[in-house]
């Protein structure tokens, strides 16, 4: 297996002049300031680039449209990356490819934005006709979409045939610090998972059955393994496909469900304060950590109780202990980390992953088919 190449060893002189595509994730709500984890993320790729000469094209998805979508444009993002970048950004409207493509080399900016690369036919099925359409708009590829490199899709993997490619800024630093992490976990270790998307991380929670210590549930796959134990979850969020995994894993010793929970109109919204007071000793606890998926529904005020009190508690545990290793990664749940309402800078000892789903997948030992593909690229 070959090593995956980095932008920060490429030289000035190598970048200057050359169109870069570089696919970032945006797969967040433009309208939330607490969202722009993901965006800020990316910057610093954007800034070398462009100081070294480079122009960007540049593309994410958002949601999970099937077709075109108001909502799930990526047109607002286009001020905001302007405003971080100091330069001038093209949004290229068109969601067909031989559109998209005629617009992208009419432009003469320094940064073209595309729309919703899931607006565009051929990008979830990893097709590679679209891969080499998207690469004939650049010279090189970088990939700086690390929530998104669990997914096979054009313009994460297939594209990588094409063009000579690399791990951007931000990637980077997610596999140096998830490796340090894989090597560093020590027990107690204790695994947090909660927020939607339980098919993701149902997978996750067997694979660290027999590794963690305690596996905290709350949010939708909390809710899976209630409805696995025949409790009824009324209108709540839960994944019926992943009921059968869950019933497997019932038993386990080291699984804790919540004991009492937050309800409104027949759904669970929240973990109620005795769980949270529960799960809060046992983080205390642990010397690892890892959290995924936010407890409750946390936008709204009475239902982000729990996860609140999470926050507090790997705060409160980073602070006690120092060598504690604390990894949180997710959209929604750095989302989440405005609850705490501080601007102060986070503890050296938590790593804040924009992944979600590819940080639980990584750090479960899984291939990612976005860093495999920058692995055997072109
Ligand atoms: C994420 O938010 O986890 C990534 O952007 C991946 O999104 P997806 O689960 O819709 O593929």
């Amino acid at each position: 297996m070959k090593r995956v190449k980095y932008l920060s060893k490429l030289k000035s002189k190598d970048i200057a002049g050359k169109t870069f595509f570089v696919r970032i994730d945006l797969n967040v709500d433009a309208a939330s300031p607490a969202d722009m984890f993901r965006l800020d993320a990316i910057i610093p790729t954007f800034k070398l680039l462009l100081r070294s000469g480079a122009r960007i094209v540049t593309a994410s998805h958002r949601g999970r449209p099937e077709t075109y979508s108001t909502a799930e444009s990526l047109a607002v993002f286009a001020p905001l990356i302007s405003k971080r970048v100091g330069a001038d950004v093209d949004f290229i409207s068109a969601y067909r490819i031989g559109a998209a493509v005629k617009a992208i080399r009419a432009s003469d900016a320094s940064i073209i934005l595309m729309e919703n690369m899931r607006f565009f036919r051929g990008e979830t099925e990893n097709d590679p006709s679209f891969a080499r359409a998207l690469a004939s708009c650049a010279d090189m590829y970088v990939n700086d979409a690390f929530p998104v490199s669990h997914r096979k899709a054009a313009s994460v993997s297939a594209i990588t045939k094409f063009l000579p490619s690399y791990a951007g800024l931000r990637v980077e630093s997610e596999l140096c610090h998830l490796d340090a992490a894989m090597k560093r976990v020590k027990h107690p270790f204790t695994l947090v998972i909660g927020g939607a998307k339980t098919s993701d991380k149902i997978g996750v929670i067997d694979y660290f059955k027999n590794k963690a210590d305690a596996i905290l549930l709350g949010g939708g796959p909390a809710n899976t393994f209630f409805a696995a134990k025949g409790v009824s979850v009324g209108s709540s969020l839960y994944d019926e496909g992943a009921v059968k995994i869950a019933k497997k894993n019932l038993l386990l010793g080291s699984l804790y469900l919540p004991s009492d929970t937050i309800t409104s109109s027949g759904k669970i919204l929240d973990v109620g304060l005795k769980t949270s007071n529960e799960y809060r000793k046992i983080i205390l606890a642990s010397n690892s950590v890892v959290w995924n998926g936010p407890l409750g529904l946390f936008q709204k005020e009475r239902f982000a109780r729990g996860t609140l009190a999470m926050w507090r508690a790997v705060m409160e545990l980073a602070k006690r202990k120092p060598d504690a290793l604390i990894v949180i990664g997710g959209g929604e749940t750095v989302a989440s980390m405005a609850l705490l309402k501080t601007r102060r800078k986070l503890p050296e000892n938590i790593f804040i992953s924009t992944g979600g789903g590819a940080m639980l997948e990584y750090l479960s030992g899984k291939k990612l088919p976005g860093i495999s593909a920058l692995q055997n690229a072109k």
